[in-house]
């Protein structure tokens, strides 16, 4: 069974507040997202093995340490992945970045594929599969599912606000997956929104609605 693990760094709950409250508006909201994420890859990465190495300094020669040369991968899910992919990057630049396009039906909450694009060498890469909103888990272990499907073995999966039933249903379908997150809310409602939650991500996101 894949573990979860909650950030509770205080720097990220303090900007969680923000993202949450109704008055925070687009601008904000995306820059509060994108702070998050960079916050998050901090912590995501904490376990990123190291090789010994030596360099010159200005003074001598430092036994120092470099990430000992591992290959990860950033992906996406469509489009409010999209808001924490910058800030994940910020930190690892190397990263490769493959997209996974999936909407969520109003009438089933089921998600739909439309759009899969992935690094060519995924099989060989940890990927982080990223999305602020893990609600009935629908769009995650669809997205992981499909990335899995094109050969990925290694995987995370980085949200920011979860439904406990979410959870449960990504620990199910994928007990392989570990899953990193900003809070555990209480329940989802009628509509599969959860709550409190944070309301729309993508919408908030981009200034649709
Ligand atoms: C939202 C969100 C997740 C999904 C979560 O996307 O960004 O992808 O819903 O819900 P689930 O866990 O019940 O599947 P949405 O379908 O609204 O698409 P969008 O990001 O394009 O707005
Ligand atoms: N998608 C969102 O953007 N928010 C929710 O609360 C649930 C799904």
């Amino acid at each position: 069974m894949g573990k979860v693990y909650v950030f509770d760094h205080p720097l990220i709950q303090h900007k969680l507040t923000y993202i949450r409250d109704k008055n925070t508006g687009t601008k904000e909201f995306r820059e509060l997202i994108d702070e998050v994420a960079s916050l998050m890859a901090f912590e995501i990465t904490r376990d990123l093995p190291l090789q010994d190495v030596e360099v010159e300094t200005p003074v001598g020669t430092a036994k120092s340490k470099l990430i000992a040369g591992k290959k990860l991968g950033l992906v996406p899910i469509l489009r409010a992945g999209l808001g924490m992919v910058d800030g994940i990057l910020k930190l690892i630049p190397a990263a490769k970045v493959g997209h996974v396009g999936l909407y969520r039906d109003p009438e089933t909450l089921k998600p739909v594929e439309y759009y899969v694009k992935l690094p060519s060498d995924i099989e060989e890469r940890e990927l982080i599969v990223i999305d602020p909103m893990l609600a009935t888990g629908g769009s995650a272990v669809e997205a992981i599912h499909s990335v899995k499907k094109r050969g990925a073995n290694n995987i995370k999966l980085m949200c920011l606000v979860a439904a406990p039933e979410g959870v449960e249903e990504v620990q199910k379908a994928h007990p392989d997956v570990d899953i990193y997150l900003a809070a555990m809310d209480e329940k989802l409602n009628y509509k599969g929104y959860i709550v409190p939650g944070l309301g729309d991500a993508g919408d908030r996101l981009f200034g649709t609605k």
